[in-house]
């Protein structure tokens, strides 16, 4: 049997529940894909640290840039996080020619135009379904199921920490330090944790929904951002006896009037009666408004190991079947040529 065999570079959160899923499956995923994805190397950065599962040690690594260079390797998957080294892993594997999986939003958000255009040239593979909305399949709803719709507005509650936490204080009153340091021990947190609770980490994935549906990169600076650390109980309350929930939305939006893109990150009063205003806990929810199809909501875990591991191993997958069936690797997921939409003033 053939052997698609998959570099981890990141052994953390993200990455052990990759391993331990795909080892659980290994037989049934053999038989689907007539070739065997097997873990070959680990890249991390502490090789003394003790992991929650059993591996092969001889894997790994501290170099995950030799994972991204290496002939062996055909799937790439990027679960380091930042901007940096994780840039270049991605850039060298994309200009081998191999897949990439990615569940880094930051990484997407900042480099997505040059990524592609990488993957372009060396004919590699980018894939990014865990890099927005954690568990919920909403790239592949977007780029597959609703391909034939014209997009009037995207909302999401894109960041399950900021979600847990608004959902315990509003439910339990509890103290907002105390649920960060919970959803830190849970795996839901950002190894730096601002980038969740002010906003950034959903405005990151807004413009990778916003490209998805528009084929625009919408610069970071042109969004409005607001994260949830001035939300206080007494805003909680006031939204409580109101029939609201708080919940920091983004919204990706063409205004009738001019016609042009806008995205905003805010703390919104989202009112109980609308599907949005229930998805609690760590869950996200996402609303897109097609003109074909008309609205379809999309609802589950936004972070934590196990629902993170689901996209990624979707996207192992994918690039395993495009392995197997060989031809052109490179897709540009976003749509091609014609009006491609204005921005508005941020
Ligand atoms: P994590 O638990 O902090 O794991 C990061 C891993 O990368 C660790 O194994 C670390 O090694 C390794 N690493 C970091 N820098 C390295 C370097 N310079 N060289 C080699 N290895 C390095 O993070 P995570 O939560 O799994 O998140 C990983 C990515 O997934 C991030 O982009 C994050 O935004 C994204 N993501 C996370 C979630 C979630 O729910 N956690 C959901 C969706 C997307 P050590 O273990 O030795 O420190
Ligand atoms: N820190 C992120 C969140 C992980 O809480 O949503 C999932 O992208």
């Amino acid at each position: 049997d053939r052997v698609i065999s998959v570099g981890l570079c990141g052994f953390g959160v993200v990455g052990q529940g990759v391993f331990n899923h795909l080892q659980k499956r290994e037989k049934d995923l053999g038989v689907q894909l007539g070739a065997k994805v097997k873990v070959t190397r680990i890249a991390v950065r502490d090789t003394s640290k003790k992991r929650d599962y059993d591996f092969d040690e001889s894997t790994l690594t501290t170099d995950p840039l030799s994972i991204a260079r290496d002939p062996e390797i055909d799937v790439v998957c990027e679960l380091m996080g930042g901007t940096g080294l994780a840039l270049d892993v991605t850039m060298a594997a994309l200009e081998a020619g191999k897949v990439v999986v990615s569940a880094n939003k930051a990484l997407i958000c900042d480099h997505g135009e040059a990524l592609f255009a990488a993957a372009k040239k060396g004919n590699g593979q980018l894939l990014f379904e865990a890099s927005v909305a954690g568990g919920i399949p909403v790239i592949k709803a977007i780029k597959d199921g609703l391909v034939i719709n014209r997009f009037s507005s995207i909302y999401g509650i894109l960041n399950g920490t900021c979600n847990y936490m608004l959902t315990r204080m509003t439910k339990e009153g509890a103290s907002y330090q105390d649920i960060l340091v919970q959803a830190k021990k849970l795996g839901y947190a950002e190894a730096d944790e601002s980038l969740d609770v002010d906003g950034i980490d959903t405005a990151h994935k807004a413009v990778v929904l916003a490209y998805l549906a528009y084929g625009r990169w919408v610069p970071y600076k042109d969004i409005l951002v607001q994260g949830i650390s001035e939300v206080t109980q007494a805003d909680i309350s006031f939204a409580k006896e109101n029939g609201y929930a708080i919940k920091l939305l983004a919204v990706i939006d063409v205004a009738h009037a001019s016609g042009k893109l806008y995205i905003s990150i805010l703390p919104t009063l989202v009112s109980k009666k609308y599907v949005l205003g229930s998805v609690d806990g760590v869950f996200n929810a996402v609303s897109i408004i097609g003109d074909v199809v008309g609205e379809t909501v999309y609802i589950g875990p936004g972070a934590g190991r196990d629902a993170t591991a689901s996209a990624v191993i979707a996207d192992i997958v994918d690039g395993a079947k495009s392995l197997v069936q060989g031809g052109s690797k490179f897709v540009d997921p976003a749509p091609q040529g014609g009006d491609l939409i204005e921005l508005a003033e941020p």
